[in-house]
């Protein structure tokens, strides 16, 4: 593998073995000892460096006023948060999930650097900046790491409301998102033509339609990407369901589907961080390991793609 192909954290390269026994060692639930962390990679506007596994919120933290699914996120987020995880996305569509991270991160503790990313869906532009306001109260914070302007809505009038936030401190990155090949012809206009700092799109090993021309243009251009939908919803599991991880999946440290998958999304030069959704401990144990160790170069990847394409 060649740096120039995969700027990563020198990190990826650390020695593996030494991190396996390790783990063995720790606490329940901690998956890496104090010295090893999470593969960050660079925002590309400041040079930030963000660990490249984060935590989406769409269905998983949409759960009302639930009192013991909350119980039970709460291990959820600790379990991140004790892995290293920073990013964590949501947004005003995804139901109760805003509060319910509020909720979850008066239990925890915020992580150290927190990376808060949510998003403004709404048309109108006071109507964006009341539920912008909204969303920094159920968080239970007084500013976003991250804003975003969800699937290009109304997105000449937030985008103005987002360059006043940015200069005015309020929020510190500006992002539009989508997802599954909605307004992809739409989004690369606006990335061509305007400044962002982020851009979410849906990538995963099965829907790699944004690697013709979308990721190469993140590249170009310097947005950070944030990719969604790294399982297709789950419907990746479904698929590999009684089959065997190939035994070169060890070649990048990887031991479960579940990091196959993610590791495959943030193996792409283009791709700064993932943001998969869960509701289980496991899998989110599953979900971190996938940030540590070595990650696929190209000619993995391509192995990748074919036996994933032949199941
Ligand atoms: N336009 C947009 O801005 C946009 C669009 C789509 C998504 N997003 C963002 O991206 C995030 C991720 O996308 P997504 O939630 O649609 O789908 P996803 O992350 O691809 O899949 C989530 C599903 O995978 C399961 N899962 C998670 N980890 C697993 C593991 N290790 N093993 C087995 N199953 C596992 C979860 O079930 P369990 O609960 O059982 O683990 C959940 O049903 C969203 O939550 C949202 O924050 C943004």
């Amino acid at each position: 593998m060649r740096l120039k192909d995969y700027p990563i954290s020198r990190r990826m390269f650390v020695g593996t073995l030494a991190a396996t026994l390790a783990m063995v060692y720790l606490a329940p639930g901690r998956l890496r000892a104090a010295d090893k962390e999470l593969i960050v990679k660079a925002i590309p506007t400041s040079g930030e460096p963000l660990p490249v596994i984060g935590l989406g919120s769409s269905r998983t933290f949409d759960i009302g006023n639930d009192q013991t699914t909350l119980d039970g996120l709460v291990e959820v987020m600790e379990a991140f948060i004790t892995n290293g995880g920073r990013v964590i996305d949501s947004s005003p569509m995804y139901g109760s999930a805003e509060q319910v991270i509020g909720e979850l991160l008066k239990h925890t503790g915020k992580p150290d650097r927190l990376f808060a990313a949510t998003k403004v869906w709404i048309d109108g532009k006071q109507a964006g900046i009341r539920q912008m306001e909204d969303s920094l109260r159920k968080w239970g914070l007084d500013r976003f790491d991250l804003m975003q302007i969800h699937n290009l809505r109304d997105w000449q009038t937030h985008l103005m409301t987002l360059r006043d936030w940015k200069a005015a401190g309020k929020i510190r990155y500006i992002g539009i998102t989508t997802s599954h090949g909605r307004f992809h012809g739409d989004l690369e206009t606006i990335l061509r033509n305007e400044p962002f700092d982020f851009v979410q799109l849906s990538y995963n090993i099965e829907d790699r339609s944004v690697e013709e021309r979308l990721l190469p243009l993140a590249s170009e251009r310097g947005i950070a990407v944030l990719a969604n939908r790294p399982f297709q919803r789950g419907a990746l599991f479904s698929k590999v369901k009684g089959k065997e991880l190939p035994e070169w999946a060890a070649d990048f440290d990887c031991s479960s589907w579940g990091q196959f998958f993610l590791k495959f999304v943030v193996s792409h030069p283009a791709v700064t961080c993932v943001i998969p959704a869960t509701s289980k401990l496991k899998h989110m144990q599953d979900n971190m390991a996938a940030g540590f160790g070595r990650l696929p170069d190209a000619a993995l990847r391509q192995r990748m793609v074919l036996y994933f394409d032949s199941l």
